[in-house]
């Protein structure tokens, strides 16, 4: 079989897993969302990265499917939220839950999400479940920390290229890392290649959001399924700004700081101001640079791995897949 039809395999056999473990019943206030946001799509790179994991170290990925459950439960909970707080109107080409609901409903029901992927650790042997929560509650704290990183820089002009780094891998990278993390621990690997692997995604999920901040302004509205500008319209701290402010000319930068400083009503001509100096001061190139370098960072920590040559090239294909993806 060949390699991308395992992932595609894998991938199926989540969704279906998924779909029957996410029929609720009442109150439909609470639940309707939470069925809506869980069944839009998206790529389910987390779960799968978890379920392929257990494969490679000769586990059994039905064994992983409640961790991979859990982190993608997880993951759509931090996107609900992360919707209110960055006043999104699109998730994945459809309205987001705060607008097609409302704001309370999506706060409720992004916590009665996080309740439901705390639950499905439930489901394995004390010890293991010891293990896994105590990863998930250490990540996902992590998550919160970065998120309110994330929202602090909205508002500060000094944010330096080493802070947007750690801020964007305690929000991204982090649950990347653990949702691998945890497909090793449950094939049973040992230690040393539960951190490796840890360092892998966590490298991964770095040139991950790094593509995500990119897409956000370059990508394509028809595919990406976001808002294209929303990040500009927040004036987010990504690193397509920082690098502009770094090698920018003093008129770029000038102008830079001004448009940062505003959010008009009309955001479309700011988009637009906004991209031709990242474009114009190299920002993109840059940033397209640092995407591999950490993708190839990534690869680095598949040296040290105790997985056959076979296996380590499907993770090595599934890194460069990535950075080719415009959803
Ligand atoms: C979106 O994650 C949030 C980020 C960390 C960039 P994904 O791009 O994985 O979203 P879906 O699940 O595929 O929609
Ligand atoms: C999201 O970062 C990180 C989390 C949801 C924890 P973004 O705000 O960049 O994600 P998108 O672009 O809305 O998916
Ligand atoms: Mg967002
Ligand atoms: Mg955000
Ligand atoms: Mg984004």
């Amino acid at each position: 079989m060949a390699k991308t039809d395992f992932i595609e395999l894998l991938r199926a056999k989540f969704v279906s897993h998924l779909e029957t473990r996410s029929k609720f019943t009442e109150p439909q206030n609470l639940y309707e969302p939470i069925s809506y946001i869980l069944n839009l799509g998206g790529k389910r790179l987390r779960p799968v990265l978890t379920l392929l994991t257990t494969e490679l170290f000769q586990g059994d990925s039905d064994q992983s499917m409640d961790a991979a459950l859990a982190i993608e439960m997880f993951h759509n909970f931090s996107l609900v939220h992360d919707d209110i707080m960055d006043d999104a109107p699109l998730r994945r080409g459809k309205t987001t839950v705060h607008e097609k609901w409302d704001l309370n409903t999506g706060i409720l029901s992004g916590d009665a999400m996080l309740i439901l992927a705390y639950q499905l650790f439930e489901n394995y042997p004390p010890e293991l479940f010891k293990k896994l929560t105590s990863l998930f509650s250490k990540t996902s704290l992590q998550v919160c920390e970065g998120q309110q990183y994330d929202i602090d820089f909205e508002t500060r002009d000094d944010v330096s290229l080493e802070e947007y780094l750690k801020m964007i891998e305690y929000k991204t990278a982090v649950l990347v890392a653990a949702a691998m993390q945890m497909g090793a621990m449950i094939a049973g690997a040992s230690e040393q290649d539960t951190i490796a692997v840890y360092e892998f995604g966590r490298n991964l999920g770095i040139a991950f959001q790094l593509q995500d901040d990119y897409l956000d302004a370059f990508g394509d509205p028809k595919t990406f399924g976001k808002q294209i500008g929303g990040d500009i319209m927040e004036n987010k701290k990504t690193y397509l700004y920082l690098k502009s402010m770094e090698t920018g000319n003093q008129e770029q930068i000038e102008s830079l700081l001004h448009l940062y400083s505003i959010k008009p009503k009309d955001s479309s001509s700011k988009i637009e101001a906004v991209k031709t100096i990242f474009e114009e001061s190299g920002a993109v190139e840059a940033t397209k640079d640092a995407i591999e370098m950490f993708t190839q960072a990534a690869f680095g920590h598949l040296e040290k791995l105790k997985l056959s040559d076979a296996n380590k090239k499907i993770l090595r294909q599934f890194g460069e897949g990535l950075m080719q993806r415009t959803v």
